[in-house]
This record gives C-alpha cells, structure tokens and sequence, in this order.
C-alpha cells in the first residue's frame, strides 16, 4: 500500500534523516578508522621528517657514542627534522621493542646502531614493509636489504693498528683482542688488521701468542680475558686491542705487571683516557673517527631518504642479503703522540688541557 502524500512527505523526510545520519555515521566511522586504525601507528602525513633512533645496549658507557647521539640530533633539528631517540639497557630483544615503539610512533625513516648485526632482519623487513626506510649507522644490518650503510672505513681501522704496531714491533710476539663477536664491525677491522700482519706472520717476523674475541664491547671482559693470557705469559710485545675501552683494561693489567709503556698498545675512537695514555707514553696509538662528519652525514641522509631521495653513495656492501646497500664512507686517521695536537685537540674533539692533564711535559 503506497503512502499518502503527508505521510508520504513524512516519509521522505524520515529517509533524507535518515540517509544523511547513515551517511554521517558512515563518514564518521571512516575517520575513525583512518584515525584510530593509525593509532597504531601514528599518522606520518606531517610536513616535519621524524627519525627514530636506536642505539644498541654496550654503547652506554663507551665514550664515542654520547658524542654521535648528540651531534646527530642537533644536526638533524638544523635539517627541520625530529628526532625520537630510543637508547635500550638490554640486548637485542630490548632493541626489537625499541624500533617496534618507534615504528608505532609513526617514524619517517629508521636509523640504527645494532648491538648484534645479524639479529634485526626481522624487525628491519617490518620497518620496510612499512615504507619506513633504514639507515645503519656505523654497524652493518646484516642478511636484509637496507636503504643506506653510513660508517667508517673500519678495514682501514684495522689497517692503521696493524701498521702502527709493526712500526713500533718490527719482530716480536703479539696478542691481538677482537671486539664483540655480535658486531660486524669486529670483523671487518680484523680484516684489515690480518692483512698488514699476516705476510709478517708468514715471514716468521711476529708470531702471535693469543686471539681473543669478546663477547660484548666490556671492560670487564676484557680485563678478565686478557688478564688470563697475561698470567700463561708476559712475553708479550704488542697488543692490538679493537678500542681504547679495550686498550684501557691492556695497559692497566700491564702496569699491575710493571709492563706499561714497555709493551705496545693500540685502540680506537681516541678517548679521552687513551689520549692521555698517548702522551703519557703508556699507549703507542689509537684511531680517531671524526664523529662530526659521520653524525652530520648520517643527518643528512637519514632526512633526504625520508624525502624520498638516496643520495648517490661512495660504494656499496655486501651484507649477506643479495642487494647491494649503498655504503657513505669516512676515513679514519692513526693518531701518535707526534700529530694528536694537529689531529684530536686542533679539530676540538679534546681539549689539550684534557689530554695533557697528567703528562709530565707537553
Ligand atoms: C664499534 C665502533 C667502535 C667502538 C665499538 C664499541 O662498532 O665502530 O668505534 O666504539 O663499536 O662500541
């Protein structure tokens, strides 16, 4: 039975209400959805770049890293870019919640220091799945593809060390200290160590009496690890430690042994501590990495990739995933007593007020 013309309009009047509330309801449950479905992940349509930071747990108490953390973060801010720093207390479960947070926090691109290299494929291909781009930062991602490789040339760290010591120890007997095992940069250091020593090995001018491979970048350990090949023997001419953390437990075990300055200690990252032992004369030679331009380089990287833009790289690397990562290289430089004036103080990395604190003359 059809509906008389004031019921009728009635009627009409009843659907139009009750269209327009559908279509209200309808609407507002789209938005809804787009705004509580990104609740998960925060919305990214922002026209600032936001970067999401994850530092691995052993570089808390190593010096270098506080100074990359802060660089990078004000460099990033001088760019128009956020920064969302996420520093962990654990290991590599701890930074897979880390980078999970900060994919939730709706990041533009992802740059990383992993703690172990091989175990962040999983949550790596997560950020990309996302269209969220990573960036590793001085330490290789291994086995996935990534977006960009920013570090040093660490085969060339290895190489500096190697040289210094055979400088210094043309003949003699070594003990070589391995960073940790979980961080890809202890192997390609090594690399380049083993290519300066190992001819020398083979002509029978150095012989080594111990490797030793840590298993977290630890003071402790390495004061424990070394202090053992110490009590087998101190016949021991150089030791090439893979930091100056490292290089640190060496010459304080040798001095307890009444050997510092008697045998040959090398490190990495110029710490303070190991530029005093430089012109003290208890550590022969560290490698300084001018963070600034590694920090300052990632900055810039980290906001084109989010724009969108890889910047052409130096190289590219293998890291076990079958795509070639474009590589952003830095040297690194042998600091000695001879040039740590021209190198570390004159580039303001350390006062000489800092690093001449304890040394008899300047
Ligand atoms: C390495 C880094 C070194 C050193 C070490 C310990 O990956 O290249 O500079 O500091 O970690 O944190």
């Amino acid at each position: 039975m059809r509906r008389s013309n004031p019921e009728r309009a009635h009627c009409s009047r009843v659907v139009a209400a009750s269209l327009a509330l559908i279509a209200a309801v309808v609407v507002l449950a789209a938005s809804a959805i787009v705004f509580f479905g990104c609740r998960g992940r925060e919305s990214r349509n922002r026209d600032k770049v936001v970067i999401g930071l994850s530092i691995a747990t052993d570089t808390f108490i190593i010096e270098r890293w506080n100074k990359d953390i802060k660089i990078f973060t004000g460099a990033a801010r001088d760019r128009g870019a956020d920064v969302i720093v996420q520093l962990s207390a654990g290991g590599t479960k701890e930074q897979i919640a880390q980078i999970d947070f900060l994919l939730a926090r709706g990041i533009d691109v992802l740059v990383v220091i992993p703690h172990d290299s091989e175990m962040l494929s999983g949550i790596v291909r997560k950020a990309r799945d996302a269209k969220v781009p990573v960036i590793a930062y001085d330490r290789l991602v291994m086995g996935t593809p990534i977006d960009a490789y920013v570090s040093f040339d660490n085969h060339e760290v290895g190489r500096l060390m190697a040289k210094a010591l055979r400088a210094a120890v043309p003949r003699g007997r070594y003990l070589i200290v391995n960073g940790s095992k979980r961080d890809n940069n202890s192997y390609i250091v090594r690399e380049g160590l083993w290519e300066v020593l190992g001819p020398a090995i083979a002509r029978k001018e150095i012989s080594i009496v111990d490797e030793i491979w840590l298993d977290e970048w630890s003071s402790d350990e390495a004061l424990m690890r070394i202090g053992a090949v110490l009590d087998r023997t101190t016949n021991i001419d150089a030791i090439s430690c893979a930091n100056d953390q490292i290089a640190g437990a060496a010459v304080q075990l040798l001095s307890e042994y009444r050997l510092a300055g008697k045998v040959a200690v090398v490190g990495q990252d110029a710490d303070i501590s190991a530029c005093q032992k430089i012109v003290e004369g208890t550590q022969l030679m560290t490698v300084y990495k001018p963070l600034a331009r590694l920090a300052e380089r990632a900055a810039d990287i980290a906001v084109s990739v989010a724009l969108g833009n890889v910047p052409p790289p130096d190289l590219t690397v293998d890291n076990g995933s079958g795509t070639p990562i474009p590589y952003y290289v830095e040297p690194p430089y042998a600091v000695t007593r001879d040039n740590i004036d021209e190198l570390v103080i004159r580039d303001g990395f350390h006062s000489a007020e800092d690093v001449y604190r304890n040394a008899a003359d300047r």
